[in-house]
């Protein structure tokens, strides 16, 4: 008899590409449990109507800002799928408000909590955002691990969520590193597909934009390249799948 598959945790459970995550995992088994600002918000809706959702998926209120509300949702998870990051539309006012602290102190709240509570391993989404916005990467050297964006060029471009994602994955793996947490790191580009969620999430309307002709930017300036939401979910599957990486980054 196959034994049960472990209990895991998704953060922002009800984003587009966490829902896909969610969907996948209840799938192949798993017990979920989803943290989600507003649980009763009807945008989250969809999550109970994923097949297995009645008796397998669990949804706890929590920002990442609020350790309080995060335990809950991680106590008794064995892997931890950290998505939870504000992926702004609009210009950014307040930075460190509006997008630095939820995905910086955020993710270190995620993973002090997985720490305190012994979580086996614990899957950060970064992004392509966090690696490739470096004017000074020569062009004919291949990107890899020791490829960061440039903080101070993404800051004179005020690209507040390039900032954010580099800042919140550089403080991860360097507290993973100092506290021995087992942590990998994923840095996709852009991600479309089917939504399953009723609104439409950001990098989805960049791709409305195109299709209506509106983008005010032409699309060869888009810096970075685009990955369809089945992608994501088969590296998930990798990553779910025990297989032993030697590496701690996955670029996709
Ligand atoms: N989509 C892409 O092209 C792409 C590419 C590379 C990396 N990523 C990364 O993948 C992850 C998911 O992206 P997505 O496209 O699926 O975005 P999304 O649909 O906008 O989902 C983001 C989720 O984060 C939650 N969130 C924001 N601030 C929070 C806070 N303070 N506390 C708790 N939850 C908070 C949002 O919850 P609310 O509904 O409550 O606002 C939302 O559910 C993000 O980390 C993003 O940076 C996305």
């Amino acid at each position: 008899m196959a034994l049960p598959q472990p209990r895991v945790c998704v953060t922002g459970g009800g984003g587009f590409i966490a829902s896909w995550l969610i969907k996948l995992l209840l799938s192949r088994g798993y017990t979920v449990h989803a943290s989600l600002r507003d649980p009763c918000d009807p945008k989250n809706a969809h999550l109970m109507q994923l097949d297995k959702a009645r008796e397998n998926l669990h949804l706890f209120k929590a920002d990442v800002l609020d350790c309080e509300t995060l335990t809950p949702a991680i106590e008794g998870c064995r892997g931890i799928f950290h998505l939870a990051t504000p992926v702004p539309e609009h210009k950014i006012v307040d930075p460190e408000r509006e997008v630095l602290d939820p995905a910086v102190k955020g993710t270190l709240n995620v993973l002090k909590i997985c720490s305190t509570l012994k979580v086996h391993k614990v899957v950060v989404m970064s992004s392509n955002a966090a690696v490739t916005s470096n004017p000074n990467w020569p062009q004919d050297r291949p990107k890899d691990e020791s490829c960061w964006s440039d903080k101070e060029f993404c800051e004179e471009k005020e690209d507040w969520y390039s900032v954010a994602k580099l800042v919140a994955e550089q403080e991860a793996l360097e507290y993973a590193e100092e506290n021995g947490l087992n942590v990998v790191t994923l840095c996709p580009p852009y991600v479309f597909g089917p939504l399953l969620q009723s609104t439409v999430n950001t990098s989805s309307k960049l791709l409305i934009y195109i299709i209506k002709g509106s983008l005010i930017v032409p699309v060869n300036d888009i810096p970075s390249p685009l990955l369809t939401v089945e992608l994501i979910l088969l590296i998930f599957c990798l990553i779910t799948s025990k297989i032993v990486f030697e590496s701690s980054t996955y670029f996709v």
